[in-house]
């Protein structure tokens, strides 16, 4: 057992200047898991460690720095991180000097724990380190030996929360975080323990961002958080307001949002919606998670089945044709059959077209995890598979609709030989053929082919 003692443990020191030159041309990978804020959050570090002359690498292999971006949200999070870290002991053996660090979800829960049993890891660093990430490597790059190790992993209580938006290559459609942190403590969720307090940016500092994204050619953007529509800003601006501002006042063509909240989706949302629809797509991803409002009350989500089915009925009016998504838990601690067949319900009634559906994974610090009605594995495989099924068969269906329409296609990628790929305002992603000086704009698209997750076409004349 490679037991460190405490004394090996240091904090970076964040009163020393940085040298500007850390990184001296040494090549960095980073590794991400988990969600949009996650993938976000692993270009600031790109960006930020570019800025200390440390320079991007496609594989872990040409890294002299190697960062895993980690996720806790479900299944064994610590355990992939290891497993990971193991992948890299022959490359740490060739080149003792490599760094290995982690950050994400899994740094902020487990902080030192990490490198107590895993020697390999260098330094930990949490979900409010990435502005930080010089220190704590001119700290490593500076130590006496490499037994020293860094772990940086508080979380800054500072008021208000201040993130730029730093994409290297934003292309045409990228993240802007307008939210961390989340406050609602939903029992089987480990975000408000990974992720602190919730809190929103600044809105002039959101406005800015997106302004020069448009000057460098982005046309759509994703506003992130873990709660998006609880947003509030320091000077009273809250989330319908902000997409109203974003929707009619910078050149966006297409402006999207994730994740939001049922219980805060409200009228005034709705107003805007409607509004800015020419803006704001025809696309909502509202987690239900339980369709049972039993199961719903124990997982503190505040809404019932009704409730919840009663926004349903508002977004589609609103919308028309909007196409929607969700979460979901089966195998939640106590839900019975039954209770597990109100979900199923749940999702031919509303006709979400995609599904993100997960077995209940018990996670550290959370409600739920103590709750002593357990599911076991068996009967959650069982539900999950179940689950998709039902939804399989009948999103085939579903989407048949889409066979015989246009759909304006904003075209994001060249895939090879004038081969193209783009999103509807639905957000379905569509093949076609085209040339590739189509990137960046919108061209009309008749479907021949749809199927659950992609549909194929050509450019109509
Ligand atoms: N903030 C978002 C969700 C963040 S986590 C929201 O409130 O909807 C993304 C999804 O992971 C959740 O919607 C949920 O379906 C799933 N999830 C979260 N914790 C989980 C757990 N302990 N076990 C299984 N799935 C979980
Ligand atoms: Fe987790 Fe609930 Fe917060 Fe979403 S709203 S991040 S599920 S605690
Ligand atoms: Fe995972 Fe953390 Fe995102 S737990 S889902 S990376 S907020």
């Amino acid at each position: 057992m490679n037991e460190m003692s405490s004394e090996n443990l240091q904090s970076p020191d964040s009163l020393k200047p940085v040298n500007h030159d850390i990184g001296a041309g040494r090549g960095v990978f980073i590794s991400t898991y988990g969600c949009q804020m996650n993938v976000n959050d692993s270009e600031r570090m790109y960006s930020i460690l570019e800025m200390s002359n440390f320079m991007p690498v496609e594989s872990a292999e040409e890294a002299s720095l190697i960062i895993i971006n980690s996720c806790s949200v479900r299944e064994k999070p610590v355990h992939k991180v290891y497993s990971e870290v193991g992948t890299y002991r022959e490359l740490k053996k060739k080149n003792p000097d490599l760094l290995i660090g982690v950050g994400g979800c899994v740094g902020q829960q487990e902080k030192e724990k990490l490198i107590k049993t895993q020697p390999l890891i260098d330094f930990v660093f949490g979900t409010d380190a990435i502005d930080e990430l010089p220190q704590t490597l001119q700290t490593l790059l500076g130590r006496q030996s490499k037994k020293e190790k860094v772990v940086n992993a508080q979380f800054h209580h500072r008021e208000p929360y201040h993130v730029d938006t730093l994409v290297r290559n934003p292309g045409v459609s990228t993240f802007v975080n307008i939210t961390k942190g989340c406050d609602n403590f939903c029992t089987f969720c480990v975000v408000p323990f990974t992720r602190g307090r919730e809190k929103s940016r600044p809105f002039q500092h959101i406005m800015t961002d997106i302004h020069s994204l448009v000057k460098r050619g982005v046309k759509e953007v994703t506003l992130v958080g873990q709660n998006v529509n609880s947003y509030k800003s320091d000077c009273g601006i809250d989330f319908p307001d902000l997409l109203k501002k974003v929707a009619l006042e910078t050149g966006l063509e297409r402006l999207r949002f994730t994740t939001s909240h049922p219980k805060d989706y409200n009228q005034k949302l709705m107003d805007v919606l409607a509004l800015c629809q020419h803006k704001l797509c025809d696309y909502v991803h509202l987690p239900f998670q339980s369709g049972n409002t039993r199961i719903l009350e124990r997982m503190n989500r505040g809404y019932t089945r009704e409730e919840y089915l009663e926004k349903i009925r508002q977004i589609k009016a609103t919308i028309p044709n909007v196409v929607l998504s969700t979460d979901i838990i089966v195998g939640f601690p106590g839900e019975t059959e039954e209770e597990f067949l109100d979900t199923v319900s749940m999702v031919k009634e509303v006709g979400f077209e995609t599904i993100f559906a997960f077995k209940y994974s018990p996670r550290p610090f959370t409600k739920a995890a103590r709750f002593e009605d357990q599911i076991d594995e068996v009967t959650k495989s069982r539900r999950l598979n179940h689950l998709f099924d039902v939804h399989n068969k009948l999103s085939f269906e579903w989407v048949k609709k889409y066979e015989g329409q246009t759909l304006q296609i904003l075209v994001d990628k060249a895939e090879g030989e004038n081969k193209l790929s783009g999103r509807s305002t639905q957000n379905k992603v569509t093949y076609f053929e085209g040339p590739e000086s189509l990137v960046g704009q919108t061209v009309p698209v008749k479907i021949h082919k749809a199927l659950p997750n992609v549909l194929r076409g050509v450019i109509e004349q």
